[in-house]
């Protein structure tokens, strides 16, 4: 445990390039906090100055109090000091309220910008990238990082100038207004920081051991009820329970710590700063009895020491977010840095003309290094073949496809389409050129007709139902009694399986690609449905490039040509009239298809 919260808080960069940058990055709200600074500055100075005006009238109210007069003479100073409090409060107000709402705007537009930035730097990343890293993490530092680091410029840029000033103007001027008030007021203030930093430094681990306890348990949560399904099925209801229980458990047994830390701390702090204050007023009295100062000044060098030790425990406030601004700041920086692996052209190419002839030549690829998926493909398919891949699970039929739009590169070799090279095409008209059909398909919280126009934002609405029509969509689209206006996804109607696959290939015809690519797409219906949709298909894959991945011969037979994959090669390819005639893996995956099931029978008769 206190492994991990030390490595949560360890930095990999110098803080000073982590400082720079994070103020590289408030940058463009430059007047922000040059704006907010200055106004602490003001800040400083009245907060200081009111105490003052306070005493000097509680001094001048003392005169016509004691000797009983109160013509104007006497009352004129009292009068001034009151009506120049009023202004100050006002103005002190006025400032006060001006700076919380700099403050505001400044927090969200740095939250905005961030976020922003991030989501694009997300969204532009390799899939590779998301392999790697862990969904719910990112979540988490576009989110909880982000709130850290705007809550360092806030409370450092525009509240550090305030403290810091007050601090220093406070202590100055009561060293120069009494030095041996100062010498009752001010040994504390530095014991009083002392013991705050290292309590704030004690204790802050321990909060965010808490907090990462937190998350565990909430990550328990949300898997139970996303995989609800699961916990049942499976009669994992206790044991998941428990699992909750002991993580909840964690979280209250920190709590309590952290709540005994604060027990012990705070009577002892307040013990101090109670002696603290009760020597300065001794002091000031004494001195004031004395008459080297004002009566009025007891209250003045009250209310400043407990606004200094309320300063000073902002600052402890602060170095602890310092360290936790860092540690965010680095996190964030590292999501920012990422250079996706598939790099975008330098000189980018829009994709030239052609009915999508494919080249792969001497293609090697391996997700982890070392582990080749993928060895040395060497094919060539003409413009408008429509190929079927097949090949036993984990053979790389997938990763094959996944090479296409550039999802991955490959690590030796090179893939052509028309003629050019895939990594010199530009990326955005070479992933408009390939239409997916995954066997999930994700639907965004939309409408129908949104979800089959997403490729295409800009589709006309005819266009959009024409697209579903050929993939059959229609057929239930009817169904609805808002037909393509019905919500859909998360927050809609949910579809089935089949319903959602025809969605994607609607999906996919709207964008009318030159190479169409289907990923076990018809795997999760029946054969009746997959028939309906590869009716439609048949027709849709006329004149296009298409490579379809599919496990049942009656889809895979159908095709010009079909390559046979084992261990992340080919090892057969041929149309399905030429690979029967052959010994080999093929003609094993048909005859075992006529054995298991009625699907391969019903076809080959
Ligand atoms: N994102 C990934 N990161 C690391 N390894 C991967 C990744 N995706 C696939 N692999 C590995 O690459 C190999 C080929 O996987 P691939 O998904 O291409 O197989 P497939 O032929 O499509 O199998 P299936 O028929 O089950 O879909 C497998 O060993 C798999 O474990
Ligand atoms: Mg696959």
């Amino acid at each position: 445990m206190a492994g991990h919260r030390h490595n949560d808080l360890e930095l990999t960069q110098p803080k000073g390039v982590l400082l720079r940058r994070i103020f590289a990055l408030a940058k463009p709200y430059r007047r922000y906090l040059l704006g907010g600074a200055a106004i602490g500055v003001f800040i400083a100075g009245l907060s200081l100055v009111q105490p003052w005006l306070l005493g000097a009238g509680l001094t001048a109210i003392l005169g016509p109090l004691t000797s009983g007069v109160w013509d104007w003479p006497s009352v004129r100073p009292l009068v001034w000091y009151v009506v120049i409090l009023v202004v100050v409060t006002a103005v002190l107000m006025g400032l006060r309220y001006g700076n919380q709402m700099l403050m505001v705007h400044l927090r969200m537009r740095i939250l905005t910008d961030l976020r922003r930035r991030i989501y694009r730097k997300l969204l532009g990343q390799s899939f590779s990238y998301f392999d790697r890293q862990d969904t719910g993490q990112l979540i988490n530092r576009t989110i909880g990082d982000v709130n850290m680091l705007r809550m360092f410029y806030t409370m450092f840029l525009v509240r550090g100038t305030e403290i810091t000033l007050f601090i220093i103007a406070a202590s100055a001027v009561i060293i120069w207004l009494d030095r041996y008030v100062a010498l009752a007021a001010l040994p504390f203030v530095p014991v009083y920081l002392v013991a705050m930093i290292l309590f704030v430094k004690r204790i802050h681990p321990k909060f965010h051991d808490m907090r990462d306890e937190l998350d565990r348990s909430t990550q328990i949560l949300s898997e139970n009820v996303q995989g609800v399904q699961v916990v049942r099925a499976f009669g994992r209801e206790h044991e998941e329970a428990a699992r909750y229980d002991v993580s909840i458990r964690g979280v209250l047994q920190r709590w309590l710590g952290l709540v005994r830390n604060f027990a012990v701390f705070q009577p002892c702090v307040f013990m101090l700063g109670g002696a603290s204050l009760l020597a300065t007023v001794a002091m000031t009295s004494y001195r004031a009895l004395d008459g080297a100062l004002a009566v009025g000044f007891i209250y003045t060098v009250f209310r400043w020491s407990a606004m200094l030790t309320m300063n000073m425990r902002q600052v402890a406030r602060m170095t602890a977010t310092l360290d936790h601004s860092l540690v965010s700041a680095e996190r964030i920086f590292e999501i920012l840095d990422a250079r996706p692996d598939v790099h975008p052209p330098r000189e980018p190419t829009p994709l030239p003309a052609g009915g999508g002839h494919v080249v792969f030549e001497n293609v090697s690829f391996g997700y982890q290094p070392g582990v080749p998926v993928l060895r040395n493909m060497d094919l060539t398919i003409p413009a408008g073949t429509n190929v079927a891949l097949v090949g036993a699970t984990g053979s790389g039929k997938s990763t094959f496809i996944r090479l296409l739009p550039r999802f991955y590169d490959p690590d030796e070799g090179r893939i052509l389409i028309d003629g050019v090279d895939i990594r010199e095409v530009d990326l955005e008209s070479l992933r408009s050129e390939i239409g997916f059909v995954f066997q999930d398909t994700f639907l965004f919280s939309a409408s129908l007709a949104e979800n089959i126009a997403f490729g295409v934002p800009e589709a006309e609405r005819r266009a959009i139902e024409r697209a579903a029509q050929r993939a059959q969509v229609d057929e239930f689209a009817a169904q609805f009694d808002e037909g393509y206006d019905t919500a859909v996804g998360e927050r809609g109607i949910s579809l089935s399986g089949g319903q959602r696959q025809r969605v994607a290939i609607a999906r996919a015809l709207l964008m009318d690609p030159r190479i169409l690519i289907l990923d076990d797409a018809t795997a999760s219906v029946d054969s009746s449905t997959e028939r309906v949709i590869q009716d439609a298909l048949a027709d849709v894959m006329k004149d296009r490039t298409t490579f379809i991945i599919a496990h049942r011969i009656s889809t895979v037979r159908r095709a010009d040509l079909i390559l046979v994959l084992e261990d992340g090669r080919v090892v057969q390819q041929g149309t399905h009239d030429e690979l029967v005639e052959r010994d080999g893996p093929y003609r094993e995956f048909v005859t075992m298809q006529w054995q298991l099931g009625e699907d391969g029978a019903e076809d080959a008769g």
